[in-house]
């Protein structure tokens, strides 16, 4: 039987107990890992003066971890640089923000080079390969230059730009002709997957046949896979000891108050500013619902070395103080706007207590938080979830969701009183399409589907007679 080598830029090892530090993506491939007694290979997160290539491995949880350290170099050009100043915003639809720079391209590719050179010894032939995300486009071409003629996957978990934005990228036709060297790439969307395929047909020649893309003499299968969570755990995890703590803090801070409950990175995709705004115009157009209700917004920093993130949190402290500032009485505050994270137990009982879960990225791969506020809800009074359109999570969540543009303050006001009003069958019947969706396409789902099409049928199965 194949093992299953998967490699990310974060390599998140299983955590023993069960704090629920580690993500919904970390929990499903360290399952896949458990199965196929695999591999997870990456950054160890940390630099050293001169790269050597040393491997450190680890294991927890019946999960074996690689990773190596960067230069600081390294780190800047290919992390800071590339990955979060080039391909996130571009990939975000931001070309505002994107910056093209050689050395960020050419620390890109040096890095992924590191990385094959350092994996390629740890492969033997049967393995089957899963690479994640952007980070990693041209890993595969790299290690095929190394003999590596493995079956090698690709998943990308962030949009794919439309044609025309990419083309404003100068090394977009090379990025993807490195794509070919894989044997299956997938996407969140059929939008993404549709837009990647655009590219490649009226860019560079390539031609769809079924699900098999061909370029030249390559052919790569493709597939829209829209990831899941595992419903069940979260489920499950809503009505923890801890989760009942949390969300009991929760109900007795709110006194009586509707609780409006936002999780994000602190990212300029997730919309931040444009949900304070929206928030704002409820306030200012139902001044009947101050104080019967408040914003609560974690927004746990990230990627603090790049400019554009250090700007869009100074934005939002700025916005969140103009707002409370205006609104704000001696007993009520509108938005209470923190900078951590909470473990997923904790945030579970959070969702729990929240009677709307507003999530409105200006573009997302996917977003979970809108499938863990759906899992988390008790079914005999759930929440409401506001969704935006252009998350991944629409194709599916858009059956129980309000929908908005979240470009539009008078949508997100709309979205609020519609949600605050809505009489609770109506809750319920939403949130049971949403629910049967979330545990029909769970994580497990999405990564079988994934792992069949690059592995084949599992060994474990006993052939039919
Ligand atoms: C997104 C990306 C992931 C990334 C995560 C956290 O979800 O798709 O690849 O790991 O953000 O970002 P960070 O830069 O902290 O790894």
């Amino acid at each position: 039987m194949s093992r299953l080598i998967i490699i990310s830029n974060r390599v998140s090892a299983p955590t023993d107990s069960h704090s629920g530090a580690q993500g919904g993506l970390a929990v499903a491939l360290s399952a896949a890992l458990r199965e196929y007694k695999g591999i997870w290979f990456g950054w160890s997160g940390e630099t050293v003066d001169q790269f050597t290539g040393h491997i450190n491995f680890q294991r927890a949880g019946g999960v074996t971890t690689a990773t190596v350290d960067l230069e600081e170099q390294d780190v800047e050009e290919y992390y800071n640089g590339y990955a979060n100043r080039t391909l996130w915003p571009l990939f975000h639809y931001r070309i505002d923000l994107a910056e093209y720079e050689r050395d960020f391209a050419g620390g890109y590719s040096r890095v992924n080079d590191r990385f094959a050179a350092t994996v390629r010894p740890l492969i033997e032939p049967d393995d089957a390969i899963w690479i994640q995300d952007y980070h990693m486009f041209p890993l595969g071409s790299a290690l095929r230059e190394r003999g590596c003629q493995n079956r090698i996957g690709f998943f990308l978990h962030i949009p794919w730009p439309p044609r025309r934005l990419l083309a404003v990228l100068p090394e977009a036709a090379a990025l993807v002709g490195h794509l070919f060297a894989y044997d299956v790439i997938g996407f969140h969307t059929q939008e993404w997957l549709d837009s990647f395929c655009d590219y490649a047909i009226d860019e560079m020649g390539a031609v769809l046949d079924g699900d098999q893309l061909r370029l030249g003499d390559r052919s790569v299968q493709v597939m829209a896979n829209p990831i899941g969570i595992d419903a069940k755990e979260f489920a499950e995890a809503s009505r923890t000891p801890t989760a009942r703590l949390a969300y009991r803090r929760m109900r007795d801070s709110a006194v009586g108050r509707d609780l409006i409950v936002g999780v994000d990175r602190l990212d300029y995709s997730k919309g931040l500013e444009e949900r304070f705004l929206g928030y704002e115009r409820f306030l200012q157009e139902h001044p009947e619902e101050r104080k019967e209700v408040f914003l609560l917004q974690i927004a746990p920093p990230s990627r603090g070395a790049v400019g554009s993130y250090q700007k869009i949190r100074a934005t939002l402290e700025g916005l969140s103080g103009r707002i409370n500032g205006a609104y704000a009485d001696t007993d009520w505050v509108p938005i209470r706007y923190v900078n951590q994270g909470y473990p997923r137990e904790q945030l579970a009982g959070i969702y729990r207590a929240a009677k709307i879960g507003l999530v409105t990225p200006l573009r997302d791969g996917m977003n979970l938080v809108a499938k863990e506020y759906v899992a988390a809800q008790d079914p005999e009074d759930p929440g409401v979830l506001i969704l935006s359109r252009f998350a991944g999570a629409a194709a599916q969540m858009g059956v129980g969701a309000i929908l908005i543009n979240p470009y539009s303050a008078e949508e997100i006001s709309d979205a609020i009183i519609a949600a605050l009003k809505m009489p609770r069958f109506e809750r319920v019947e939403r949130w049971r399409a949403m629910m049967d969706n979330v545990e029909a396409e769970d994580v497990v789902w999405w990564r079988k589907r994934f792992t069949d099409a690059l592995i084949g049928e599992p060994a474990t199965r006993q052939p039919a007679d």
